[in-house]
C-alpha cells in the first residue's frame, strides 16, 4: 500500500455496511453531518480515509468506493458497546450537548475509549506519508491528535470537533477531563463549529492544565503552539442546487403536496432521531396550535422524518418512545379520515427524496436544544431557487450564528415556538424571499469547500511554525 500525503481519520468510513434481509451485502452513505460534510472534499483530493465499517467484528481489507481510498478499523461487539455507544454516545455526547440527558460515567467505558483510540492512531500512522498531514474528526476519537504525534512527530496533525464543547462548568464534570485536553492538545489545528465552542476549549485547558493562552493560541511546554478557533462547517450545495431543478424532482413535490391532500402549507422536520434535536418540544407546540385551533389538518400538513440512530442505547430508545407515544395521541385527537395531523417517517431517505421534500416545505422546523452546526438547515436553504420558504431555527444551533434573517426560536418556550410557527406559516411572500435571499448568499458563499479550505490553509500554516519552533 502506498502512503498516503493526507489521512482523514473519523469514526466512521463515508459508507456503511448492511446486510439486508435476504443476507445480502450492500454499502450504503453512512449517516449525519460528518460524512455529508468531509465526502466531497476526500473526492478532489488524493488521500485516504480511516474509519469503521459501521458492524461489529467485520474485517473489511482496504478498499476503495468512488474514488476515495477507505482503510477500515475493526471494533469488536464489546468496543462498539463500550466505545462507540458507551463512552461516544453515552458519556460524551449527553455531556458536550448540555446534559439534555444525563451523562453516563463509566471506568470500563473509558479503558475502551483509549484502546479503540490508539488503533485508529496507529492506523493513520501507518497510512501517511513522511511530512503529510492528518485530519482527524470528532468527540469519538479526542485522544488521537496526541496518539498520532507520538507515533510520527514529522507529520502534521487537524482536529475538528463538529459537535459543541461545553462550558467548564460541565465540562468539569468529566472525570477523564485532562486527559483528553492533553489528547485534543496534540493537533497542531483545534478547529470548532463557533466561536463559544473554541473559548470554552481555550478556558478549559487554562484552567485545567495551567496553559497560558492567547485570543486562539495556547503555549505549549513543548513550545508548540496549537490554533484554536472556529470554522464553521457547512454542506455541498451543488447536488441540492442541481437537485432541485430536476423537471423529475419537482414533480415528485407536487406529487407529495398532492397525497397530503393539497394543504395551504407544509411543514417539515428532518432529524435524525436524536433528544438534541428538540422533535419532543417541536411536536408539543405544534399540538397545542392544533387544540386551540390556531391551524387545522386541513390547512397545514406537518412531516416529521426522524431517521433512526444509536438505537440500542437507552436515551434514544426512550426517546423513541416518548415522540411516539406524542405523535399518536396529536393525531388521534386531530386526524379526519382524509387528512393527518403528523406524518412520522422513522427512515432514513435518498437524497433526492429528500430534496422533494424540502421543495414541498413551505415552512422548516430546526428547533435543536443544541446541535454543533444543524446541516439540514442549510441543505433546505440550498434548494429554495425562487426564494419561498421560511426557516424556523433554534438560538442553540452553530447555524443560528451564521442565518440571521431565519425566524430564530428558543425551543424550551413552547409559546415562542408556536409564535414562531404561526409567524412562519403567515408570513407574506416578499417578506419570505427578502429573507431567503439573503441567507442563500450566505450558505451558497460559504460553502463545504470554503470550510475545508480556511481549515487547511490555516493547518498548513500552523504546522510549519510548530515544526520551526518546537
Ligand atoms: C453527528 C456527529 C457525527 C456522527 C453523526 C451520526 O453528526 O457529529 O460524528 O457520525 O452524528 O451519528 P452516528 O453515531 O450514527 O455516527
Amino acid at each position: 500500500v502506498t502512503a498516503a500525503e493526507f489521512v482523514v481519520v473519523a469514526n466512521r468510513l463515508p459508507v456503511d455496511r448492511i446486510i439486508t434481509p435476504d443476507g445480502e451485502e450492500i454499502w450504503r452513505t453512512s449517516p449525519g453531518g460528518l460524512v455529508a460534510a468531509l465526502e466531497p472534499m476526500m473526492r478532489s483530493v488524493d488521500g485516504a480515509w480511516v474509519g469503521w465499517a459501521g458492524q461489529p467484528d467485520l474485517d473489511v481489507p482496504p478498499f476503495e468506493a468512488d474514488g476515495i481510498r477507505l482503510l477500515p478499523v475493526r471494533l469488536s461487539a464489546q468496543e462498539v458497546e463500550e466505545y462507540y455507544e458507551g463512552f461516544s454516545n453515552d458519556t460524551i455526547w449527553p455531556l458536550y450537548h448540555d446534559v439534555i440527558a444525563p451523562p453516563q460515567y463509566h471506568r470500563e467505558w473509558w479503558e475502551a475509549y483509549v484502546t479503540v483510540n490508539l488503533r485508529f492512531a496507529e492506523a493513520a500512522a501507518a497510512a501517511v506519508a513522511k511530512g503529510g498531514t492528518v485530519w482527524v474528526h470528532d468527540y469519538q476519537l479526542q485522544l488521537v491528535p496526541e496518539m498520532v504525534r507520538n507515533l510520527r512527530p514529522d507529520i502534521t496533525v487537524g482536529y475538528f470537533h463538529h459537535i459543541p464543547f461545553p462550558a467548564h462548568g460541565l465540562y468539569a464534570q468529566l472525570p477523564w477531563r485532562d486527559q483528553v485536553l492533553r489528547g485534543l492538545l496534540g493537533a497542531d489545528v483545534i478547529g470548532f463549529q463557533r466561536a463559544q465552542d473554541a473559548t470554552n476549549f481555550l478556558a478549559a485547558a487554562k484552567r485545567r492544565l495551567g496553559h497560558e493562552t492567547k485570543a486562539t493560541t495556547i503555549a505549549l511546554p513543548d513550545g508548540r503552539t496549537p490554533l484554536v478557533k472556529a470554522f464553521p462547517i457547512s454542506i455541498d450545495t451543488t447536488p441540492y442546487r442541481e437537485l432541485a431543478q430536476r423537471p423529475d424532482i419537482k414533480a415528485r413535490a407536487l406529487e407529495i403536496r398532492e397525497g397530503l391532500g393539497n394543504p395551504k402549507r407544509i411543514l417539515l422536520g428532518v432529524d435524525r432521531l436524536d433528544y438534541t434535536k428538540g422533535i419532543r418540544h417541536r411536536i408539543k407546540a405544534y399540538g397545542e396550535l392544533l387544540d386551540q385551533g390556531r391551524i387545522s389538518v386541513e390547512d397545514a400538513a406537518f412531516i416529521q422524518v426522524a431517521s433512526p440512530s444509536r438505537e440500542r442505547v437507552d436515551a434514544y430508545m426512550h426517546l423513541r418512545d416518548e415522540v411516539e407515544l406524542a405523535i399518536g395521541r396529536i393525531n388521534g385527537d386531530h386526524d379526519t379520515l382524509g387528512h393527518t395531523a403528523i406524518r412520522y417517517l422513522h427512515q432514513g431517505f435518498p437524497r433526492e427524496e429528500m430534496v422533494a421534500m424540502y421543495l414541498a416545505a413551505d415552512v422548516m422546523l430546526v428547533t435543536a436544544l443544541r446541535d454543533g452546526m444543524n446541516l439540514v438547515a442549510k441543505e433546505y436553504i440550498a434548494t429554495r431557487a425562487d426564494n419561498r420558504g421560511v426557516l424556523v431555527l433554534s438560538e442553540f444551533t452553530g447555524a443560528a450564528d451564521e442565518l440571521r434573517q431565519a425566524v430564530r426560536v428558543n425551543p424550551h418556550d413552547i409559546e415562542g415556538v408556536k409564535d414562531a410557527i404561526m409567524t412562519a406559516i403567515e408570513m407574506p411572500r416578499h417578506e419570505q424571499s427578502k429573507r431567503m435571499r439573503s441567507l442563500r448568499k450566505r450558505v451558497l458563499e460559504n460553502d463545504v469547500s470554503a470550510w475545508s479550505r480556511s481549515f487547511l490553509t490555516a493547518l498548513e500554516d500552523a504546522g510549519a511554525r510548530n515544526r520551526s519552533g518546537a
